[in-house]
């Protein structure tokens, strides 16, 4: 994948149906286990191989977001913060970052979307490869109608998209996770709001249905997909990842581990971030991996 993917992640909206836990602190800060749950989209996305990260977010938590990340350069990324005064829907995002985006393609990750399993990074590496069109997943769940729904053709192209439908077509859920072309950001300029009154993705997915230029693919059920909207998700999330983790000793979307083994910084750059952190299990998960690269 080429330098012209910038990542674009979703961290703002007031968190209301997480309170009192999001009164003073952003959603995406809070715990998933071990990690703000920030690391988790942000990991998934390098795992694709993206570097250049735009993080929407509430000017509130735009200064608690650059205490915990930065500008990146420590994880060879680079990070720009663009501020959302008021959330309006996901596919606002776009409109604000234009002038950060314009002219690249653009991963887009919803900021408490959490995946993990066998497979993964392969099938995001696939749909950055793509650089024309965008490219979505379909995720079979139990419920769709909390969600953006897709219906697929016995080829496997998407017939119908709907946000959120009260008698879904199909159980195929479109995870937060979406690859576009530069269009996406004219398409966005042209959407009106829906009756929620957001812009909404998924009337973006279908400006792509209707052109001719969607790609579905679709995400098997060895991959976990979780987020953190609600106070039983926030506990159950958590819970996942402890169990992976401690069974395995290893961890799930640790950021310094990730640019390591992707190559995003060397042994050095390895070897000063073992150095900056405090004397912790995470500092000697890290000097773990660093002797054992040796
Ligand atoms: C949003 C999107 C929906 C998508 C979901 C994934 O829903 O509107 O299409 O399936 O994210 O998490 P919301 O976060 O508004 O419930």
């Amino acid at each position: 994948m080429t330098s012209k993917w910038k990542g674009l992640i979703l961290a703002g909206g007031t968190g209301s149906r997480l309170y009192p836990l999001t009164h003073a602190v952003n959603k995406h800060l809070l715990p998933i286990f071990d990690k703000p749950m920030i690391y988790y989209p942000l990991t998934t996305l390098m795992l694709g191989g993206v570097k250049d990260f735009v993080i929407v977010s509430s000017p509130d938590a735009i200064p608690q977001l650059q205490s915990l990340l930065g500008d990146g350069k420590k994880w060879g990324l680079t990070f720009e913060y663009v501020a959302q005064n008021k959330p309006g829907g996901i596919a606002e995002g776009f409109r604000i970052a234009s002038n950060e985006l314009a002219g690249h393609n653009i991963a887009l990750i919803l900021g408490d979307n959490i995946f993990y399993g066998d497979g993964l990074s392969k099938r995001i590496q696939e749909a950055a490869a793509e650089d024309k069109g965008a490219t979505i997943f379909g995720y079979e769940v139990a419920d769709p109608s909390a969600f953006g729904v897709v219906e697929l053709d016995e080829n496997g192209r998407a017939i119908s998209l709907e946000e959120k439908p009260k008698k879904p077509k199909s159980k195929l859920a479109v995870p937060g996770i979406y690859f576009y072309d530069p269009d996406v950001l004219d398409i966005a300029w042209q959407l009106k709001p829906s009756g929620r009154g957001e812009l909404e993705i998924t009337d973006v997915n279908r400006a792509y249905m209707e052109r001719g230029d969607l790609h579905v693919k679709t995400i098997g059920r060895g991959v976990a997909w979780l987020d953190g909207g609600t106070h039983a998700d926030l506990f159950e999330a958590g819970q996942f990842i402890k169990v992976v983790e401690e069974r395995t000793g290893l961890k799930v979307a640790c950021p310094e581990e990730i640019a390591f083994r992707m190559g995003f910084i060397n042994r050095d750059g390895l070897a000063a971030l073992v150095d900056d952190s405090p004397k912790t299990e995470y500092q000697k998960y890290l000097k773990d991996l660093l002797e054992r690269s040796l």
